[in-house]
């Protein structure tokens, strides 16, 4: 061959070798799944393709994980048997250290191997347990323990299962937090990611609006057996989801002790948030949670007028903006200040920076449930909390009943009617028109925590 037949060669085969690297650089990085979960996924739909080395590693070291999520007598069962469940006041939850076969034959199924007597139990896996309402939405999880023979595996997964329902009260921000989101860190994060969800009452919606926080916890897809019918198998389990407080978490009841400040870096890396502290903000924000349909404000284009006065941006969120995440996350983390009357959109204060301030709006009769549900929650976020009690003046219930009704001189005697009276008068049916004196006061406040 002559010297030119060579460049020649040497021409195509880098050609050929540049279009190679760049086909594998867009399989990696444009995809969602990529290459080697790809190879992985037909692998191990492949029987026996899993090599038991593989399995044995896999188990070695999920089988600690597994245990950290018990205690104290649960932790000697699941050591003895390789199967514990146990049952708090929110949450019932099953932790197998075992291999498992989980198929949804109408309801989804989990075989377990034991020499054992045949066991059944039911397991609701969904954290308000005590909730009628809620787990109404809820299906149950069937786990059969025994020597029956199990079906063969579609799919062999390397790692635990960790089975939950989408159910009960997703559609709001807040439960979707309290009942999932801060349950599935606690459960789940330090695994770092060596898990699968196997999700029930699979709502595509749900699993879209949380997609990074799922792919942050788990590096697989999320399964939904009801419609793939499969048969999946797992070197362990977690059936149910461990639960805390609201909006909260316990260090020294989750495995490695994460706390509420590692949940809200977590929640910085899934949504790519730049803002660590409210120093780094140059502009002051404030963020008004809009309300559109109860405890709605009847004055906000004033209350804007006051917040500008004072020096602030401000950008008025509504239910809509608020609904996608991805957005909107970054939208909050740029504020300084999270002004809203008590309801789920106080929610994002998960997403801003440590030492903002949220101002909580406390209408009429929700003095309780503002502290429990947020109050509290919102200190242990690093942030700064500061409420506005509303006068009797400034609510919509007024005009409606008169000075003189229990509704307002006794809102307790109306708690004691029973949760859904008082909920119909003051949680639904109650209106806000705050007073700019008093708010500019408040707001004064606020600011001073800012150091501005
Ligand atoms: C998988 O392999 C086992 C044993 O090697 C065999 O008994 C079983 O029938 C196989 N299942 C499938 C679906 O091929
Ligand atoms: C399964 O267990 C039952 C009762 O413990 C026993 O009678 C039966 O022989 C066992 N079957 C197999 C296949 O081991
Ligand atoms: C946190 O969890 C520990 C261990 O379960 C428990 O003893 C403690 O009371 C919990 N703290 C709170 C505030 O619930």
């Amino acid at each position: 061959m002559g010297k030119e037949s060579n460049r020649l060669l040497l021409g195509a085969t880098s050609a050929v070798l540049l279009l190679l690297i760049f086909f594998l650089y867009a399989a990696f990085f444009t995809s969602d799944v990529t290459p080697f979960d790809s190879w992985k996924h037909k692998l191990s739909n492949w029987n026996g393709s899993l090599s038991s080395r593989k399995v044995n590693k896999g188990v070695e070291v999920a089988e600690p994980l597994l245990r950290r999520l018990v205690r104290g007598e649960n932790q000697i069962q699941l050591k003895t048997t390789g199967f514990s469940c146990y049952s708090e006041l929110h949450s019932e939850v099953c932790v197998t250290n075992k291999p498992l076969v989980i198929v949804d034959n109408k309801a989804l199924t989990a075989y377990l191997q034991s020499s054992n007597v045949q066991v059944k139990h039911m397991v609701r896996p969904y954290p308000r347990k005590e909730d009628e309402t809620a787990m109404k939405q809820v299906s149950p999880v069937q786990i059969l323990l025994g020597n029956a023979t199990s079906p063969t595996c579609d799919f062999n997964h390397d790692v635990p299962a960790v089975v939950f329902s989408s159910g009960g009260f997703t559609g709001n921000l807040f439960h979707e937090f309290n009942e999932l989101i801060i349950p599935l860190f606690i459960t789940c994060h330090h695994f770092r990611s060596h898990l699968q969800f196997v999700i029930i009452d699979f709502k595509p919606w749900w699993v879209k609006k949380y997609s990074h926080i799922l792919t942050h916890l788990s590096r697989f897809k999320v399964i939904n057996p009801a419609k793939d019918g499969a048969i999946h198998c797992f070197l362990g389990a977690i059936i149910g989801l461990k639960y805390h407080d609201n909006l909260a978490l316990n260090s020294t009841d989750i495995p490695k002790g994460y706390s509420m400040f590692d949940f809200k870096q977590f929640l910085r890396e899934s949504y790519n948030l730049k803002i660590e502290n409210v120093l780094d903000i140059k502009k002051p924000v404030f963020v008004l949670i809009s309300r559109r349909k109860t405890r709605m404000f009847l004055n906000e284009d004033e209350m804007v007028g006051v917040m500008e006065e004072l020096g602030f941006r401000v950008v008025v969120a509504t239910a809509n903006q608020m609904s996608n995440l991805d957005k909107f996350s970054a939208v909050i983390n740029s504020c300084n200040v999270l002004v809203g009357a008590h309801g789920t959109g106080l929610t994002n204060a998960l997403f801003l920076p440590a030492g903002a301030v949220v101002v909580q709006v406390v209408p009429l009769g929700l003095d309780w449930a503002s502290t429990n549900y947020y109050g509290g929650a919102v200190a242990e976020m690093g942030l700064h909390y500061v409420e506005y009690k509303i006068e009797p003046e400034e609510s919509s219930l007024l005009d409606k009943y008169g000075p003189h009704d229990p509704v307002i001189a006794d809102p307790m005697s109306i708690f004691l009617q029973g949760y859904n009276a008082a909920r119909a008068v003051y949680v639904d049916g109650q209106n806000i028109k705050i007073n700019l004196v008093r708010l500019r006061e408040t707001l004064m406040k606020a600011k001073k925590f800012l150091g501005h």
